[in-house]
């Protein structure tokens, strides 16, 4: 007889497994109307069978189906895909593994483990003809991978920038709007659930610049290691930089930016000023937005919350109504194509940003035009420049925005900025997106 319920075994009943569970509940008839089958949470693995939960309240039959037994689900022959929410690389990369091995799909939201051995689980997945779906991995609620690998298969795309951190997005909107200290907002993210167990990661650029490792590798088709990423996070980013950001145009964002140009490919993470004629500017609170730019197609965004228990279930519960199709007709694993491009990274001096500047320097005549003939000589020019006066004791405040610079100049002119006597001190320097 045809299976008539496909079965699933949960891995992880946290923010987002909690979610996964609400929606396969309350969404049975029009995953049915989708599927033609039935679909059941089997399963549900934990790390502490103890701990109260809420969702067992709701739904009875939850706390009979916990375990802290990982062959619960990955051995057991009813199981037939593996959702793993639980995040982390060990144990969960062996788990997923095994799972492929058993001939289990697997759905996953896991961004840290997709980024840094993503290869690894995909030829498992081929050689055992079975589907792995990320979606979750990026950007939460907003269908992006599959943007990106179906909506995109007839372009060539040449730009991404992405929003990709709700956590870091939160924090820099209420700084901006509110002027809120920014170790206060971070506690409030980690309340709401958007934070990272360890929230360095989302501080620090590395989350994103994970989730920008994914984004190029199905981007640009070319695969992408999170090593080649370069990132900075924005636990340097001060109330001032955002002032006289403001006061200049812009709104500091965690800009994730992927270019490739002449198949020369370039991906990093990093504090941007965003002009506020830019749509991505506006994206507030933990919201995420992903620019794409296509050949073909042009400029187009995708916009919705990156993080949270129902917006992150939603793409978890569409990878499995794909998976589930999939099965039914019989086409498991057939659907993913490899990395397939040459990559080649693009070197500094064809890396090319406007840059943002402040810097304290002595007040007195001269200081601007010696700074500027050192940019010039460097082949940088000013777009506009702020000065005003810093302290009591004879300082300027200064700050510039350059138009196009190549990275390696713009390196070479922070070395000799720090060498000039006149310069007491380069307080930030950004990259500068939109505005041209
Ligand atoms: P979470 O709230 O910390 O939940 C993790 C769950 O996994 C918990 O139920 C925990 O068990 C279980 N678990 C952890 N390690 C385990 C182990 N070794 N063995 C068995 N169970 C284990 O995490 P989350 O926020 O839901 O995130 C889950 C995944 O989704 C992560 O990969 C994350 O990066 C990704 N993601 C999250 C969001 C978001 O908004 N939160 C958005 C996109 C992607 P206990 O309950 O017993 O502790
Ligand atoms: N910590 C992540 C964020 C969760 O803030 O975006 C979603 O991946």
């Amino acid at each position: 007889m045809e299976k008539q319920v496909v079965r699933v075994g949960l891995m992880g009943l946290g923010t987002v497994g909690t979610g996964v569970v609400r929606l396969v509940k309350e969404h049975q008839e029009d995953l049915f109307n989708q599927t033609g089958l039935g679909i059941e949470i089997h399963k549900i693995l934990v790390q502490n069978k103890t701990k109260p939960r809420g969702i067992s309240d709701t739904y009875e039959d939850i706390a009979g189906i916990i375990t802290d037994e990982p062959d619960d689900l990955l051995k057991n022959p009813e199981v037939d895909v593996i959702v793993e929410v639980m995040g982390g690389i060990n144990p969960t990369k062996e788990y997923l593994l095994t799972a492929l091995e058993q001939g289990k799909n697997v759905v996953t939201a896991n961004k840290d483990l997709m980024a840094l051995h993503g290869g690894e689980i995909l030829r498992k997945a081929t050689e055992n003809s079975c589907d792995v779906f990320y979606e979750a991995s990026v950007a939460g609620g907003i269908p992006i991978l599959r943007a990106l690998v179906e909506g995109f298969s007839s372009d060539r795309i040449t730009k991404m920038m992405g929003i990709v951190n709700g956590t870091t997005n939160y924090i820099l909107t209420k700084m901006s709007q509110e002027g809120a200290d920014y170790a206060d907002v971070l506690k409030e993210a980690q309340a709401l659930g958007y934070a990272e167990t360890d929230p360095t990661s989302d501080v620090e650029g590395l989350d994103a610049a994970r989730k920008m490792a994914i984004l190029s590798t199905l981007g640009f088709r070319m695969p992408m290691n999170l090593d080649e990423v370069n990132v900075k996070g924005i636990s340097s980013v001060s109330k001032e930089d955002i002032a006289y950001g403001k006061k200049l145009g812009y709104e500091v964002k965690l800009l994730g930016i992927a270019r490739c140009d002449d198949g020369e490919v370039e991906v990093s993470v990093q504090p941007t000023m965003v002009h506020k004629s830019h749509a991505l500017s506006s994206i507030n609170g933990v919201f995420n937005a992903v620019y794409v730019y296509g050949e073909a197609v042009g400029e187009t965004m995708f916009y919705g919350p990156g993080a949270g228990e129902l917006p992150t279930a939603t793409a978890v519960v569409s990878d499995l109504v794909t998976t589930v199709k999939n099965m039914k007709l019989g086409v498991s694993g057939r659907g993913m194509v490899a990395p397939y491009k040459e990559k080649r990274l693009k070197p500094d001096s064809k890396k090319y940003s406007k840059i943002f500047l402040r810097l304290i320097a002595a007040d007195k005549r001269g200081v601007l035009a010696q700074i500027t003939q050192l940019m010039a000589d460097k082949n940088i020019s000013l777009d506009q420049v702020l000065q005003q006066p810093f302290g009591t004791s004879g300082q300027a405040e200064i700050i510039m925005v350059t138009h196009l610079a190549a990275k390696s100049d713009v390196d070479e002119v922070m070395m000799l900025l720090r060498d000039l006597d006149i310069i007491h001190e380069i307080k930030s320097c950004y990259r500068v997106e939109g505005g041209e």
